[in-house]
């Protein structure tokens, strides 16, 4: 496999999925850590294991399934990917997109990017939902951006603007459902790093200094990629774990799943009341 997705790639891994359902997505949702179980809401499920899609870069982490689920919620025909993959698994961030592109390309307009967070903002709680106002692609900032390699100018130009990646529409409508059902929704930037070793104490002080309110290892490659084709985006996190006061972060993988227990459970009342709207 090259280090760059290819326009043949992207649309061998469309019409494999085409195959299997005539249901065309509008909306693409991807579930991070511990977050799966979101997909049981999807109505008349089909679920495609994501390692018989070609070209496909396939999760091994545990606690995430690998699985697309293609269906219904609210009316609304989703895509939902249960079991997202993360450049620390060791693919190229090129690929990292691939999820994306795909999906663009069997019709989706709208993406839902969730994904667990640890919590520098020390106003937020483990067990807090944050929706994303923006991010620091620090990973991408420092050489891995998903966008590096050949433009591929059907979804986008070379240079992309970045500065509406998470659409304000979106974060508005997150924010009055918010409200409406007492979820205490936290808002903020989310800082982006590689992984897969959690942060030192030097690295949270520094993270907390460049104005970062959660951290993690996903959710900004896909965004850069979706806004990139012009989706429309919205990015939810569910903080895990939050980060010491004095910089330590002995996060462990385990507490980061079962925080998503509590998690799961305000962010099906969100996701479901946004879908409902959309
Ligand atoms: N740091 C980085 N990634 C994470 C964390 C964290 O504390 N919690 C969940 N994902």
């Amino acid at each position: 496999m090259s280090e760059y997705i290819t326009m043949q790639e992207i649309d061998e891994a469309r019409d494999a999925i085409n195959l299997q359902t005539a249901l065309k997505p509008e909306i693409g949702i991807v579930l991070g850590s511990g977050l799966g179980d979101f997909a049981n809401s999807v109505e008349n499920p089909v679920i495609i294991p994501t390692n018989e899609i070609p070209h496909w870069p396939v999760s091994t982490v545990a606690g995430h399934k690998g699985h697309l689920v293609i269906g219904m919620i609210k009316q609304k025909p989703v895509i939902v990917l249960q079991g997202r993959t993360h450049f620390y698994e060791g693919h190229s961030i090129s690929r990292i997109g691939f999820p994306i592109r795909v999906m663009q390309r069997l019709g989706i307009q709208t993406l839902i990017l969730t994904n667990a967070a640890g919590g520098i903002n020390s106003n937020f709680s483990a067990g807090d939902l944050m929706i994303l106002t923006d991010h620091i692609a620090l990973a991408g900032m420092t050489g891995s951006n998903p966008l590096v390699g050949p433009n591929l100018d059907e979804f986008g130009p070379r240079f992309p603007d970045m500065s509406k990646t998470y659409t304000p529409e979106l974060i508005a409508l997150a924010q009055q459902i918010s409200d409406e059902n007492r979820l205490g929704c936290q808002n903020g930037v989310y800082v982006w790093l590689s992984g897969p070793s959690f942060e030192t104490a030097a690295e949270i002080r520094f993270l907390r200094a460049i104005g970062a309110d959660a951290v993690g290892m996903s959710t900004v490659p896909e965004a850069i990629v979706a806004s990139h084709g012009g989706l429309r985006v919205l990015g939810i996190s569910g903080i895990t774990n939050k980060v010491d006061p004095d910089g330590t972060n002995m996060a462990s993988h385990e507490e980061v799943l079962a925080a998503g227990k509590t998690i799961v459970p305000k962010l099906i009342t969100l996701l479901n009341a946004v879908l409902a709207k959309l």
